[in-house]
């Protein structure tokens, strides 16, 4: 008897429990199964393995991941004299780099991420192009990415924000062709792979080099169509220079201060959204009795941002102002306003309109296509404009904080020939001295000579 209440409990109870851990796992499974769906595809690379002789190498181990460009431009017809009539994004960076002198400071590897012009990428290639960053600088110790200029700001300002690597990340072009008279193409590419191998812009994000200058990548803008220095940061300046054989750093972007904590690393990490998710975002500029027409095409086109390029402080036309009162309360467009002045802050916003801070319109253009790809929430795409977009440096340090500065070493100079004495001076008794140059210089008077200090040795 009691046996048989006990199965027949033991069956009223067990029948449910089953049932509840059978909808239990099933509905898990569901859940993964969703997961699975949300999680984006991420697109693989095939990056170069480090050789043998690079593991064993003490230089550091540089990629140069190459897009194209006037870098890798060649001559049309074999006219090495224009300038202007070349076929951008023809030569591999591979023949490029192997046309270099052997690089003293770094063993270098290449990865054709493309070749084509700067203004031809995608934003989804840009999505692309940043997760191939990252996935290089798991292997290697900097990386040098080649762009064409005309677009380069908006390509490194966008590996600025996306890039999850501290490492060294440096964007070089070139004004003119890799084969024509005078390019600055192998020079702009030999330094930035010294400047990504020297490890000096380690936590401070993506940064441009052309010229021998560097510049921050949210800073840098090309400020004419021609020159080779067309590169600048109005308002900030160079954060430093390349000479042989230093590469010096003056200045850190804000963004370096907070190297090493968890708020150094933007909010956008590409790998948790799908390239789908990043919006259209267009840029209207304001002029005399500007029409509404350019934020109307805009909105009917679907985007879900727009940058003013306003005139001064940020203005804008009555006309625009309208279109962007509609489109903020009917179409939830969301506003970035920045200068059309070229340098220059811009403050203020409320409802759906943020400031772009120094912004330019195509990086505030960039911080907002982001911001849009990660929140739908004005609120929080403020705050990432007044904290990741802002370059506003407010410092403070605890007794744990050590602040360390620069302690490398000079590297010694080539020997230079020591002068070789030829002929008295006429009219003097001291030997004149020839320099290696030819050029005469009279050998030390008594007035020229410094009394050297005996500096006695422990
Ligand atoms: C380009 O941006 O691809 C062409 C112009 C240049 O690289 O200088």
């Amino acid at each position: 008897m009691t046996e048989m209440i006990k199965g027949r409990f033991s069956k009223k109870v067990l029948i449910p429990v089953l049932i509840l851990s059978l909808l239990v796992s099933m509905s898990s499974v569901l859940a993964i199964m969703v997961r699975a769906e949300e999680a984006p595809v991420l697109p693989t690379f095939d990056i170069p393995a480090l050789t043998q002789e690079q593991v064993a190498s003490p230089k550091p181990n540089v990629i140069v991941v190459a897009t194209g460009g006037t870098l890798a431009g060649q001559a049309t017809n074999g006219d090495k004299a224009s300038f202007q009539s070349y076929r951008a994004g023809t030569y591999t960076m591979a023949d490029l780099v192997s046309q270099l002198p052997i690089h003293k400071n770094a063993d270098v590897s290449t990865y054709q991420f493309g070749n084509k012009g700067s203004g031809g990428y995608t934003m989804k290639e840009l999505y692309d192009l940043s997760l191939a960053v990252d996935a290089a600088l798991e292997i290697y110790d900097g990386a040098v990415v080649t762009t064409g200029t005309d677009t380069m700001e908006e390509i490194a300002y966008f590996l600025d924000l996306t890039v999850r690597s501290e490492k060294p990340v440096v964007v070089t072009g070139a004004m003119r062709p890799w084969d024509v008279v005078g390019t600055d193409g192998p020079a702009n590419l030999y330094q930035a792979i010294k400047v990504a191998g020297s490890g000096k812009t380690t936590w401070f994000g993506t940064v441009v080099m052309l010229n021998d200058v560097i510049f921050a990548a949210r800073e840098v803008t090309k400020t004419n169509s021609h020159r080779m220095d067309t590169f600048d940061a109005p308002m900030f300046g160079a954060l430093g220079y390349v000479d042989d054989p230093a590469v010096r750093i003056y200045r850190a972007p804000a963004r370096a201060f907070k190297a090493g904590t968890p708020e150094w690393a933007t909010p956008f990490d590409l790998k948790t959204i799908s390239k789908d998710n990043l919006p259209l975002v267009g840029i209207v500029y304001n002029y005399q009795e500007a029409s509404g027409g350019a934020i109307r095409g805009l909105v009917e086109d679907g985007v879900k941002g727009i940058v003013t390029a306003g005139t001064g402080a940020g203005g804008i036309s009555s006309g625009l102002s309208a279109a962007r009162t509609s489109a903020m309360t009917n179409n939830n467009v969301i506003f970035v306003s920045t200068t059309r002045t070229g340098s220059g802050s811009v403050y203020g916003g409320s409802g759906n309109t943020v400031a772009g801070d120094n912004l330019n319109a195509a990086h505030a253009r960039i911080m907002l296509l982001l911001s849009l790809a990660f929140s739908g929430d004005v609120n929080v795409i403020r705050g990432w404009f007044q904290s990741f977009g802002t370059a506003d440096v407010d410092i403070s340090v605890d007794a744990d904080t050590v602040l360390r500065t620069s302690v490398e070493e000079e590297p010694a100079l080539p020997e230079v020939e020591a002068p070789v004495v030829t002929a008295p001076i006429p009219g003097t008794e001291e030997p004149a001295t020839t320099d290696p140059a030819g050029e005469e210089s009279p050998a030390a008077t008594e007035e020229t000579e410094v009394e050297q200090e005996t500096v006695a040795t422990p």
